[in-house]
């Protein structure tokens, strides 16, 4: 499965969700997550994401992030549209220690 990771907290570009052809990202306040029983491995919402936030799970040193997207898509809504992303996005494209701060 695909996963989204840390770099999506507080960018929420949602280009993703537009493009995933079985509807498989579900919505936190700060972040997106990705149910990786429904992902079929397609790989077409990595390139979208404009904060290079998708990787696929056979990536190194992201376990935390395939644990975290396995545990939030059991409890998060399913999104399948996409809104206007924050005004404030850019600012958070790349800034670390996002997730303890603002992980929700
Ligand atoms: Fe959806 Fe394909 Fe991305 Fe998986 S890899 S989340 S199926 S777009
Ligand atoms: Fe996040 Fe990128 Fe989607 S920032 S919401 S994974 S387009």
């Amino acid at each position: 499965a695909y996963v989204v990771l840390e770099n999506c907290i507080k960018c929420k570009y949602m280009d993703c969700v537009e493009v995933c052809p079985v509807d498989c990202f579900y919505e936190g306040e700060n972040m997106l997550v990705i149910h990786p029983d429904e992902c079929i491995d397609c790989g077409v919402c990595e390139p979208e994401c404009p904060a290079e936030a998708i990787k696929p799970d056979t990536e190194q040193g992201i376990e935390q992030w395939i644990q975290l997207n396995a545990e939030m898509a059991q409890s998060w809504p399913n999104i399948t549209v996409k809104r206007e992303a924050a005004p404030d996005a850019k600012a958070f494209d790349g800034r670390p220690g996002k997730f303890k701060e603002f992980f929700s």
